[in-house]
């Protein structure tokens, strides 16, 4: 009797199973097993697992390609990039009735779908291989040549080229294969940069601020590439010895492309090489009144004083491109007063003005509203009446850019006088700017102490630790 009840609770585990998950092992969906859950896929030689991930703390679901032996987690792939589910449970990933792999929310709505349907909904299986691409093929034929699929993941890379997938233009689509950056570290919704095959087999860094507006870069790459042109399409993709370490380019969220090797000995990824080699050769990197203050530090980038991030999660997770906006809008009044900042590199298109002292070159900024920010070097008078951009603080030297704040900036209103006055004489004598600076600075912290803390982007206020701090650690 309890052989029979042990055979009958086996066989319906096994029915289960079958039935409703793929089991563990299971490499592929098909028209009868679906994905859901915490369910996944695991490549046959168990090199790649897909299953649904949230990104940090977003609270959003994914579905994602990953390495199975890599921990933490990093995935390569992403299908609904910019639609996420909110519940993994009552989500499912499965071949929908006209025959594409497609993903439903809770409500049973097509959240996303991978756009093939050569094929009735039975005769169509979509595999995990061991090299991690994701392909959707006839029910009966074999993943492998001559057998070519009818949809593959390695067409449509998101943020990550790994050995195998591919970069350049499809001719039958005539739809470029290119890299897209996460928006975020926890956002895999595409954002503003793109790496793409360009003339003459160079490898392309694009930026995107809005239509017909680009920044473009051609990248060294390493020369480790094959190279195919046929009438189908013209693509690169590279390989890797079986056996070596495990490696993948990814273009993150800042717009810097970079060969990574996993360690498995210190559990992490050890950055090989990376292009552009310094995160200031990306334009408008720290976005508009960002600014680049090195990359030593925790952060590369600060909002300019009086400025807050435009967006804390993206600010806060590596991608910077959106930038700063002003806390207090300028008044257009005579109330409105300067904020000195030591720059190593101005922002872009300044304007000359004719103004032949520091004073006037003040006085020129604040007689329109639209001015936010000038700078006199002690022959000439540069005024911005566009976004500050491209501006660079990474290293102690260089000229003092005045900005344009609302009055609320300020400690004081009793101690405006005293910045302006400051800032001015910054400006007015070259040969002293340095002194003028520093006593600028002591000022600031003067007068800045018994402020309440308002949280800054900007100026690095020098304090000492509270004395019981150095108590507790001697
Ligand atoms: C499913 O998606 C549809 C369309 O985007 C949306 O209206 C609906 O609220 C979603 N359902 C859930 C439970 O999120
Ligand atoms: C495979 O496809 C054929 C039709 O193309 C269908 O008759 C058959 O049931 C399918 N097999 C499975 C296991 O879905
Ligand atoms: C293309 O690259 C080759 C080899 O690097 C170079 O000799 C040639 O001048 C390049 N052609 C163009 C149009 O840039
Ligand atoms: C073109 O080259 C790619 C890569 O080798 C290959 O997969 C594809 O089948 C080729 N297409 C044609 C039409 O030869
Ligand atoms: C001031 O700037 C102008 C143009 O940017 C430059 O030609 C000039 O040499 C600078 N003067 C000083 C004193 O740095």
């Amino acid at each position: 009797m309890g052989t029979i009840l042990f055979r009958l609770s086996l066989l319906i585990l096994c029915f289960c199973c079958l039935k409703l998950n793929p089991c563990s092992g299971a490499d592929r969906i098909t028209a009868t097993q679906s994905l859901s859950g915490d369910q996944t896929i695991v490549s046959a030689g168990g090199a790649f697992e897909l299953g649904f991930f949230m990104p940090g703390k977003s609270e959003n679901y994914y579905i994602g390609i990953w390495y199975k032996q890599v921990s933490p987690r990093t995935v390569v792939w992403v299908a609904n990039r910019g639609s996420p589910v909110s519940n993994k449970f009552s989500s499912e990933l499965r071949v929908s009735l006209n025959g594409c792999l497609a993903l439903y929310n809770s409500s049973n709505v097509e959240i996303w779908s991978n756009r093939v349907s050569s094929a009735p909904h039975h005769s169509v299986q979509v595999v995990l291989l061991d090299d991690g691409n994701l392909v959707q093929l006839p029910n009966g034929s074999s993943p492998f040549p001559p057998n070519p699929p009818l949809w593959q993941s390695f067409d449509e890379p998101g943020d990550t080229w790994i050995p195998g997938s591919k970069i350049g233009f499809n001719k039958v689509t005539q739809r470029d294969i290119s890299l897209t950056s996460w928006r975020n570290i926890e956002d895999p919704a595409p954002g503003p940069f793109l790496l793409k095959l360009g003339s003459n087999r160079s490898i392309e860094l694009w930026k995107y601020y809005w239509p017909g507006h680009e920044w473009q870069r051609t990248l060294n790459f390493m020369n480790q590439f094959s190279y195919f042109d046929n009438q189908s399409e013209t693509c690169l993709t590279y390989s890797q010895h079986k056996g070596s370490l495990i490696s993948r380019y990814v273009l993150d969220p800042g717009g810097q492309i970079q060969l990574l090797s996993w360690q498995e000995f210190t559990k992490r990824w050890l950055v090989i090489w990376r292009q552009p080699a310094f995160l200031y050769e990306i334009d408008r990197y720290c976005g508009p009144y960002g600014s680049f203050t090195g990359e030593s530090g925790s952060s590369p980038c600060r909002c300019l004083t009086g400025f807050v991030p435009a967006s804390q999660v993206d600010y806060g997770s590596g991608a910077f491109y959106g930038g700063c906006y002003r806390s207090s809008p300028l008044r257009c009044d005579k109330t409105d007063r300067f904020w000195p900042i030591p720059v190593v590199r101005l922002p872009d298109n300044a304007r000359i003005s004719a103004a032949g002292s520091s004073k006037e070159c003040e006085t020129s900024c604040l007689s329109s509203c639209s001015c936010t920010a000038f700078s006199y070097n002690g022959t000439e008078c540069s005024v911005w009446y566009v976004d500050l951009l491209n501006m660079r603080q990474d290293v102690p030297s260089g000229q003092t850019i005045c900005i344009n704040l609302a009055a609320e900036e300020f400690p004081s209103s009793n101690h405006k006088k005293w910045i302006d006055v400051s800032c001015v004489m910054n400006q007015l004598l070259p040969i002293t700017r340095v002194i003028g600076r520093r006593l600028c600075w002591i000022l600031y912290n003067y007068l800045t102490r018994p402020l309440k803390r308002k949280p800054t982007y900007g100026l690095e206020v020098c304090t000492c630790p509270p004395y019981h701090v150095l108590e507790d650690n001697g």
